[in-house]
C-alpha cells in the first residue's frame, strides 16, 4: 500500500509544473527536536498561553525563557536528518520549487534547500522588545542564555512567531504566491491546525494543486484538502520518493 502510494506521489511529483512543500515540526523529530502536540510535544510541558504567547512574553520573559532555552538547546545541536536531505535532492534535481516552514530549526537551508521560506521566523536573529537592538543567534552560546540586550539589558525575544503576533510579512506574501502557483503540494509532518499556517494547504488545494501529505497518523486535512496520505516516518518515506522520481528521470 505505501509503497504504491509512494510511486503515486513521485509520478505526481514528476508531472507537476510546480512542486512545493510545506513542513511542520514532524520533519524533524528525526533530527531530535520533539513535535509540539502528544507524547513527548513542548506543548504537553509547557502551556503555550504560559510560554508561546506574546503577552506572555511581556509579562514575564524570564519565565518564558525557561522554554526558550530548551528549545535553543535542541536546536544548536540539531542535524537535517534523511527528511531534510531528500528535499534537498528534489530541489537539485530540479523538482522543488520552494518549502515553506513552519518550523525555526534552520534545517532545511543546512540540507541545501536554497528557497526556504521561514513562516514562524526563525532563531537566526533575536530583538529586544524595548529599543528595538538586533543580535545575531550565531554570536551567542548556550550560556549565554536568556540573552539580554548589549544595549539596554533588556531580555532579547528570538525573531520567532509567538501566538498573538503577526506572520513576517514576506513570508505572508511569498508562501501566499508559491501556495496560489503549485500544482502539487507535499504537507509533511504537520497536524495542520494552526492558523494562518494551516490554511496554505487549503489554498493549493482551492487553486486545484494535488495535495499530498507525509505524515505519522491522519490529520484535519487528511482526506478532506490532502488527496491521499502516505503513513509513515517522513525520514523513511521522503528519501523512498526521491528514489522512485530517479527511475522516472
Ligand atoms: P505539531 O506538533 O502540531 O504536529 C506534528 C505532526 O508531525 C503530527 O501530525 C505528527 O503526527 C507528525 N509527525 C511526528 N513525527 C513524525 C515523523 N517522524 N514523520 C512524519 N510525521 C511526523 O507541529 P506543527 O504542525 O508543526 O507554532 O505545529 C504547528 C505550530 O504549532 C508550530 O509552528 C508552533 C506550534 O505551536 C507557534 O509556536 C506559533
Amino acid at each position: 500500500m505505501t509503497h504504491s502510494l509512494i510511486q503515486r506521489a513521485a509520478k505526481d511529483i514528476f508531472q507537476s509544473r510546480k512542486t512545493v512543500a510545506f513542513t511542520g515540526a514532524g520533519i524533524s523529530v528525526e533530527s531530535g527536536i520533539p513535535a509540539f502536540r502528544g507524547g513527548q510535544g513542548l506543548w504537553e510541558r509547557y502551556d503555550p498561553d504560559e510560554y508561546a504567547h506574546i503577552d506572555a512574553f511581556h509579562v514575564n520573559p524570564g519565565k518564558v525563557w525557561l522554554m526558550l532555552r530548551e528549545m535553543f538547546a535542541l536546536i544548536m545541536t540539531a542535524k537535517p536528518n534523511p527528511a531534510h536531505l531528500g528535499l534537498a535532492e528534489l530541489e537539485r534535481m530540479g523538482f522543488l520549487s520552494s518549502v515553506i516552514t513552519q518550523n525555526v530549526d534552520g534545517l532545511h537551508q543546512a540540507a541545501g534547500n536554497t528557497n526556504v521560506i521561514e513562516y514562524h521566523g526563525s532563531h537566526n536573529t533575536l530583538s529586544c522588545l524595548r529599543c528595538s537592538t538586533k543580535v545575531k543567534g550565531s554570536s551567542l552560546t548556550l550560556s549565554d542564555l536568556p540573552a539580554r540586550c548589549p544595549n539596554c539589558s533588556s531580555l532579547l525575544k528570538p525573531d520567532v512567531v509567538f501566538f498573538g503576533e503577526a506572520i513576517p510579512w514576506r513570508a505572508q506574501l511569498l508562501s501566499s504566491s508559491e501556495s496560489q502557483s503549485c500544482t502539487v503540494m507535499l504537507v509533511i509532518g504537520t497536524s495542520a491546525i494552526v492558523y494562518p499556517a494551516a490554511s496554505i494547504p487549503i489554498t493549493a488545494k482551492e487553486r486545484g494543486a494535488t495535495v499530498i501529505e507525509i505524515n505519522k497518523e491522519p490529520t484535519s486535512i487528511t482526506g478532506d484538502i490532502s488527496d491521499y496520505l502516505i503513513e509513515g516516518s517522513a525520514g523513511e518515506i521522503i528519501p523512498a520518493i526521491v528514489e522512485e522520481v530517479r527511475k522516472l528521470v
